[in-house]
């Protein structure tokens, strides 16, 4: 945003989540934004509570709850930016689209590093025999595979099994094994920090207004 126009409000669900606090941190230091409201049950904030005060709220929350936060900041006039995992965004799809229309960006995975991972493997796919894909995360994830394995095995030819670890010490980790006559080619991402996710969070908040169509899944999407 230029220097002069209006601050962009941002509001946060899973505020006082591991991701949502990061993401909060992140937003009170970009000069194009302001934090508008931190919602969470943990803070006795609803996103009801918060939405009036935002153009874009960024949903770090649980499987069973993104869903209707996305249609909650729909119905509301407000864009989202959902970085949950393990839930289905089909139903987005089919939402009709109200003046003010509000958009919904998708992001299995924000970090760049991520996302070229998965270019890759889905490039490589095409020519080696078999694949697997082992995922690695803290012990905390609710969801397993993770969405980025998920995702990743979506984009890559064949059958592509996936095997999940939980494990303390861990933040986010992923490799891609092709194997062929003779060879094998491995692919691997790491998250060592959370950080990792915020470069891709704060170009979605800002990108989500002006999406051509409504849900967009992927930060590929925006690169
Ligand atoms: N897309 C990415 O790049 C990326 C990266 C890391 C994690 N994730 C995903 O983000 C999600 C959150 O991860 P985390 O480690 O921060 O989890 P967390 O458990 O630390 O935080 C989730 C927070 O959501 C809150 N919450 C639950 N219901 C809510 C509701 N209705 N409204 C508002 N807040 C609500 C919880 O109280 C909690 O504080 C998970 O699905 C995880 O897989 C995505």
């Amino acid at each position: 945003m230029t220097s002069g126009s209006a601050l962009l409000r941002v509001g946060v669900a899973g505020a006082a989540g591991r991701m949502g606090a990061t993401v909060c941190e992140a937003v009170e230091g970009a000069d194009d934004m302001e934090l508008a409201g931190r919602a969470d049950p943990a803070l006795g904030v609803a996103l009801a509570d918060i939405l009036g005060d935002c153009d874009v709220v960024v949903d770090f929350t649980t499987p069973d709850t993104a869903l209707d936060n996305a249609l909650a900041c729909v119905r509301a006039g407000v864009h989202a930016v959902v970085g949950t995992t393990g839930w289905d965004p089909t139903p987005l799809r089919t939402i009709p689209s109200h003046p003010p229309r509000a958009n919904v960006f998708v992001a299995p995975n924000f970090a760049i590093g991520a996302v070229l991972m998965m270019r890759f493997a889905a490039e490589a796919s095409k020519y080696m025999a078999k694949a697997e894909v082992i995922e690695l995360h803290h012990d905390r994830k609710v969801d397993a595979p993770s969405g980025t394995a998920a995702r990743t095995a979506e984009l890559m030819d064949g059958d592509v099994p996936i095997h999940s670890i939980r494990l303390p010490g861990l933040v986010a980790h992923q490799e891609v094994i092709l194997g062929d006559v003779g060879q094998t080619l491995t692919i691997r991402h790491d998250s060592t920090d959370r950080t990792s996710f915020m470069p891709g969070v704060l170009l979605a908040i800002r990108r989500v207004g002006e999406l051509p169509e409504s849900p967009v899944i992927g930060l590929e999407h925006l690169l």
